[in-house]
């Protein structure tokens, strides 16, 4: 059932976030995204829309680029405030699909398919026109997101296995929505000690949809990429790195 407080996932996936896609914090994967962030960002500020526990901030900082966050989740927060150079990051509490920060941003970046929390058309071309007025002249936007499979689907639903080991299985159970272009979905943690259960809610767009949003903003697709290695986009990819500009 989805839940309308934008804060539940994060809330709720704080205590195990690092841990569920501790894979996803290797050098091999987060440097070629540092790489191409900390180019399109020059020498001016950075802002992360759902910044989480800094898996993608704090390495960019580190690289000497000036980093801002924008989450809705405290306790996500809470998990980077805890880390090295955490403490001394600029991260307002507050929703991405409208708002209203001082900064003006050379780069806004919105990662790991994060912009399809939101949950309409609605919302996410809202979005986007919050994410036009922070820019910096010259400045852009860059978001990575998966593109949309319906196929993985079996009559509307799905279920896989992610971490399969001695004492610790995770499965993600899915139910599709073509309609609303909406999954509902669950990640269970299984260990000894019991099952959790982390709601993750997702409304996916195509990239040509996204391309739309981004005109309904005022701005314009400057570069398409199927990944962190600026590989070219095709039919057979299955994620992208989309970068907008101000048109
Ligand atoms: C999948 S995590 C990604 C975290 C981080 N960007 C990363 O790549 O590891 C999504 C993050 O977006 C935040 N988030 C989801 N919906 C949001 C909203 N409407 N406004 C602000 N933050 C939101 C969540 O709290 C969570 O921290």
């Amino acid at each position: 059932m989805a839940d309308p407080d934008p804060a539940t996932y994060g809330d709720r996936m704080a205590e195990i976030y690092d841990e569920y896609h501790e894979g996803l914090s290797a050098p091999e994967v987060v440097d070629p995204m540092v790489d191409v962030l900390a180019d399109l960002a020059g020498d001016g500020a950075a802002l992360e829309l759902g910044i989480g526990t800094g898996r993608i901030a704090l390495p960019l900082a580190e690289r000497g680029v000036e980093v801002h966050g924008l989450d809705v989740s405290e306790a996500m927060v809470a998990k980077l405030r805890e880390k090295p150079g955490g403490s001394g990051l600029p991260v307002s509490v507050g929703d991405f699909t409208q708002f209203d920060l001082e900064g003006r941003y050379s780069l806004i970046y919105i990662v790991f398919n994060t912009l399809f929390a939101l949950p309409s058309q609605e919302a996410q071309v809202e979005c986007f026109r919050s994410v036009a007025r922070h820019l910096a002249d010259g400045g852009v936007f860059l978001l990575e997101a998966f593109v949309p499979d319906p196929g993985r689907f079996d009559r509307g639903q799905r279920i896989s296995a992610g971490i399969v080991e001695d004492d610790r299985v995770t499965i993600d159970m899915g139910r599709h929505d073509p309609v609303t272009q909406s999954v509902t979905s669950s990640h269970l943690y299984i260990t000894p000690e019991g099952i959790r259960i982390y709601p993750v809610n997702t409304r996916y767009a195509w990239p040509s949809e996204l391309d739309l949003m981004a005109r309904l903003a005022g701005m314009r697709l400057r570069s398409r990429w199927a990944d962190w290695r600026r590989n070219p986009f095709t039919a057979a990819s299955t994620g992208h790195v989309s970068v907008y500009e101000l048109a």
